[in-house]
């Protein structure tokens, strides 16, 4: 079966749907709540699971209730949860926001997640031979580079997820990684203000490819010179987040099973698509076969 091996967060997200979203300063009223699990890194791993990949979580939570919650969820998807450590902070917590129309805004309180150590990272234990390595920017950048370096060594291809956005170290951009930024971190991480002109130079800079998210409208597909666009759906949309997530999951788990980068970023474009028409980061992400049936309508 397909290897993925996630190295990313995990957290507990307390989400308000409201009105609409706050503007800095400003309380809003008359929303309502609810509790979800989540964390970029988790929700990856969950949606290359859906998606029919065998994987490994790498990541740390806190010795308290949500990080046996978080843990037992990820099993309860099949997923080996071997490479969670349990460490002395408690368990990473997301308050998210939701608006009427899906849109989100997201703060979190990383807490375990930032003691994940390049060591923890480093697929000291992950054999040798194809695969996918996916990892994201809610853990310390040390782990992003370990896991990027190791995934080269050992022959995994890397899927990194520049969210949330930051500059990324050369040696992750030098290593042929596949990227998949939204066009809001892509033109934050290369301070461009044009989708092209941010791709190329990532290319430029050793990324193998390119896969810009771009909501409702599909993704990009940037791959040496060319440019190939992939449409989105016409859903309707409940929530956002986990969008992102089901998008990177979904395409690991497309790559690791053989799959070409167009065909793979077919799927999880699909797959995004149909993640935002339920509440949550996870509820929404479909299996498989659902996503097979999609891309067959
Ligand atoms: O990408 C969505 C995720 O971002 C949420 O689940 C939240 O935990 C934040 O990490």
């Amino acid at each position: 079966m397909s290897r993925v091996v996630v190295v990313g967060s995990i957290n507990i997200d307390l989400v308000v749907a409201a009105g609409h979203l706050p503007r800095p300063g400003e309380t809003v009223v008359g929303g309502t709540f609810a509790r979800h699990l989540g964390g970029k890194g988790a929700n990856q791993a969950v949606a290359a699971a859906r998606a029919g990949a065998s994987v490994l979580m790498i990541g740390a939570v806190g010795s308290d209730a949500d990080g046996d919650e978080s843990v037992a969820a990820l099993r309860a998807e099949g997923i080996d949860v071997s490479g969670i450590r349990r460490v002395q902070a408690p368990t990473g917590v997301a308050i998210i926001a939701v608006a009427p129309d899906g849109e989100n805004q997201i703060v979190v309180a990383s807490g375990a997640n930032s003691l994940l150590s390049a060591d923890d990272a480093s697929l000291t234990n992950v054999p040798v031979g194809p695969g996918v390595m996916i990892t994201c920017l809610e853990v310390p950048t040390a782990a992003v580079v370990a896991a990027v370096v190791a995934a080269a060594r050992i022959g995994m291809q890397a899927v990194v997820n520049p969210a949330p956005a930051r500059a990324l170290p050369p040696e992750v951009l030098a290593s042929g990684a596949i990227l998949t930024p939204s066009a809001e971190e892509l033109l934050a991480m290369t301070g461009t203000h044009d989708i092209d002109a941010g791709v190329s130079s990532l290319i430029a800079a050793g990324a193998r490819a390119v896969v810009v998210t771009l909501g409702a409208d599909g993704a990009l597909l940037a791959h040496d010179t060319r440019r190939t666009s992939i449409p989105g759906r016409e859903v309707a949309v409940i929530d956002t987040t986990g969008a992102g997530d089901t998008f990177s999951g979904v395409l690991a788990a497309w790559l690791a099973n053989g799959h070409e980068l167009g065909d793979a970023a077919a799927a999880a474009t699909c797959a995004a698509g149909l993640s935002v028409t339920r509440a949550g980061a996870r509820d929404g992400m479909p299996s498989r076969s659902a996503i097979a049936e999609a891309l067959r309508a």
